[in-house]
């Protein structure tokens, strides 16, 4: 296909989950791609760049539990929040859908059941940890226990954040759930599976026919090398999701769905636009498909989406487009730290979403490497590129055409300059072409060095108070303009709402890739300059940082079932928030029975009054230090509001505090005189 012709292209970023605020890290996806998309607009193509919140699993469901809303109240305030924060950050999507949609939930019936006609699913009998107390199979990541490898407690049932061993849920010491604190059973469930298996010669072949970054192929042959393994496509009720269809209480995990969305959600926009959806998916389709995620879902799209694809009769990606995580500071972003910053509080402390557009436009270059925030590097730069280098050329000349030519330009003379700029403009092509928007950027701010070079010899300022060089000043400025110009249009696709602002003061239609050889002409008016970009003050970026670690306080203690590469959850823990505290429900409880428990060596029974108007029943491991008798009727405290625990002897509903240590123990903890049964202990 030459570079020239028109071409139809779909972009999808990542569906974030919709269960969580977006924050800087996720930003790095959504401006690379949202670029990529304006670069592909302004060459001419026809592009339809759709997202979603992908909305499903048990992570929502609980979460919404937890809030006291359904599922669809929660995925629905947050994709209010989701859509704000990219309208806000200049993300442009064409269409931001959910997956909880009928579309979603239509086409991924309907790809299940060509799988299944294709003989590429399979049904089998697995054992999973189950829940007791909340009645659900858990997820790993809602399983803890004590790692078997370096024994460090509260460790996800999949992998030790301490020691980074991976292994199986059922492999952890003293394995609760996460959810209620229950001892988990193994229960026998029937789960379907998409026999992945079956599906490597095609694989192999899709994966090495450049549809890859050369990192992510060589990853995949890693894969391939240990082999693949079906893969569970099921879920047991409770669930949200989609139901599998003649498979009641059996849902789609998450991630077969979650893809589709992007599918349904182009479903959706060709619906309300009326496009040809069968022309972008159909298995010969001439369109081209682009997915830019992130290197930690690799899995997902480089394996199980092309597959599904593939298997169930649609065209598979054109290519897949994975970039690496941000550090802030060369450091995993970090709660305590204050640099897991939400793209909200960004905007709310540093404003302008172009800085950071520019920044990582900068730092990104098309591979996965990881990129870096360095938030005094981020203040220089922007400071200097953009006010320093780039706007200056507009406020030291336009100034001289207003008040001394009417706003008029002249005609612009052959000019070395120029020539060199437009020039340029196929390098830059196909380096934004090539996803390296870091090289275009270089060149760019080359470009701006050269033009500022041309002002400084010049010198305008100089030129206005010498008598008979109005010729000249007329002509620097206008040639300068030109050059401000040409580097608008290619800063546009990182800089559209300053580019917008820019149009308007050249008083020029929007700018396109076209444009490049069409100049300012002679006695074209310009706008008053007014000032358009401002410098950052390293107060903001410090507020900024400071406000997100306040919002560790707000936001420790949620279940968080996030890939763990982006996420901080791992790090909480330094300290409680009030609010955590206050989430302990201490109560003064009156000892009305105390008992031995048969069988149990280190257990009494007690039954609890906390002024309800049912007792609670308590397994404490105290035998060792009281007789029962001397227990009765004294007063105590205990957690009220602990997960009930299936235990051998019978359901624990709560915890009385006692002290111990190497010096002796326990000692149950009584109140003063005058505390009465049921008082909250605050
Ligand atoms: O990793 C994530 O955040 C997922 N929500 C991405 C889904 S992308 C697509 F496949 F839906
Ligand atoms: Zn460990």
């Amino acid at each position: 296909m030459s570079e020239n012709a028109s071409r139809k292209i779909l972009v999808t970023s990542a569906l974030p989950y919709a269960n969580g605020s977006i924050h800087l890290g996720h930003m790095v996806e959504y401006v690379q791609s949202d670029i990529w998309v304006r670069f592909q607009k302004m060459q001419g193509h026809t592009v339809h760049y759709v997202c979603a919140d992908d909305t499903h699993g048990t992570p929502i469901m609980l979460r919404a539990e937890k809030e006291g809303i359904t599922p669809e109240e929660l995925i629905g305030r947050v994709h209010t929040e989701h859509y704000a924060d990219f309208s806000d950050f200049l993300i442009e999507f064409d269409n931001y859908y959910s997956t909880n949609s009928e579309e979603n939930r239509e086409l991924s019936s309907r790809i299940y059941r060509e799988l299944k006609a294709n003989d590429k699913i399979a049904t089998r009998t697995i054992e999973q940890y189950y829940d007791p107390v909340k009645n659900m199979f858990l997820p790993d990541r809602f399983i803890k226990g004590e790692c078997p490898k370096c024994h460090a407690k509260d460790q996800y049932g999949d992998s030790c954040e301490v020691c980074g061993t991976t292994y199986s849920p059922t492999e952890l010491i003293n394995p609760y759930s996460a959810v209620s604190g229950a001892t988990p059973v193994r229960k026998e469930t029937e789960h379907y599976f998409f026999k992945l298996s079956e599906c490597e010669e095609f694989l192999k072949q899709w994966t090495r026919s450049g549809t890859l970054q050369a990192e992510a192929a060589n990853k995949m042959g890693e894969w391939f090398g240990s082999g693949l393994s079906d893969w569970d496509i099921s879920r047991d009720a409770p669930y949200f999701g989609f139901e599998i269809p003649d498979a009641p209480g059996k849902y789609f995990y998450v991630w077969l769905d979650a893809p589709i969305g992007y599918m349904a959600s182009f479903k959706n926009l060709s619906d309300r636009i009326g496009l040809d959806f069968d022309e972008y998916w159909k298995a010969d389709s001439k369109t081209e498909l682009y997915h830019f995620i992130g290197k930690d879902i690799l899995y997902f799209h480089a394996l199980f989406w092309p597959a599904t694809l593939q298997y169930s009769g649609y065209r598979t990606p054109t290519k897949v487009f994975a970039h690496g995580f941000l550090t802030v500071n060369g450091e995993k972003m970090s709660k305590s730290r204050g640099t897991f910053i939400t793209a909200r509080s960004y905007l709310e402390h540093v404003k302008n979403p172009e800085y950071l557009r520019y920044y990582y436009a900068a730092k990104l270059n098309g591979t996965m490497e990881d990129i870096d925030l360095s938030l005094d590097d981020f203040i220089a730069r922007v400071n200097s590129d953009l006010v320093g280098k780039y706007i200056n050329i507009a406020s030291r000349t336009a100034g001289f055409i207003s008040k001394r030519f009417d706003s008029k330009l002249a005609a612009i003379a052959d000019n070395a300059v120029i020539n060199e700029l437009r020039t340029a403009a196929d390098a830059i092509r196909t380096s934004l072409e090539s996803r390296d928007s870091g090289r275009a950027l270089r060149e760019i701010m080359a470009l701006a060095d050269k033009a500022n070079g041309y002002v400084a010899e010049n010198a305008p300022w100089e030129m206005a108070k010498q008598a008979g060089r109005e010729d000249e000043l007329h002509q620097v400025c206008s040639a300068s303009l030109e050059m401000f110009r040409l580097l608008t249009l290619y800063l546009k696709p990182v800089l559209p709402g300053l580019s917008t602002a820019i149009e308007d003061f050249l008083n020029i239609n929007p700018l396109t890739w076209g444009d490049i050889d069409l100049p300012l002409s002679a006695g074209h008016i310009i706008k008053p300059y007014q000032h358009l970009v401002t410098r950052i003050d390293p107060k903001q970026v410090e507020a900024m940082v400071e406000a997100n670690k306040e919002s560790l306080q707000q936001q420790a203690g949620t279940v968080s079932a996030a890939p763990a590469t982006q996420d901080a959850s791992a790090e909480e823990g330094e300290y409680i928030s009030i609010d955590d505290f206050t989430k302990v429900d201490l109560r003064i409880a009156r000892i009305a029975n105390a008992e031995h428990v048969e069988g149990a060596e280190k257990l009494l029974k007690l039954t609890l009054d906390i002024g309800e108007e049912k007792t609670r029943q308590v397994f404490a491991g105290i035998k060792s230090a009281y007789d029962p008798e001397t227990l009765k009727g004294r007063l105590t405290v205990m957690v009220a509001n602990l997960a009930p625990r299936k235990m051998k002897f019978g359901l624990s509903e709560g915890m009385v505090l006692a002290a111990s240590d190497e010096r002796g123990g326990p000692f149950i903890l009584s109140p003063d005189s005058g505390a009465q049964a049921g008082m909250r202990v605050k």
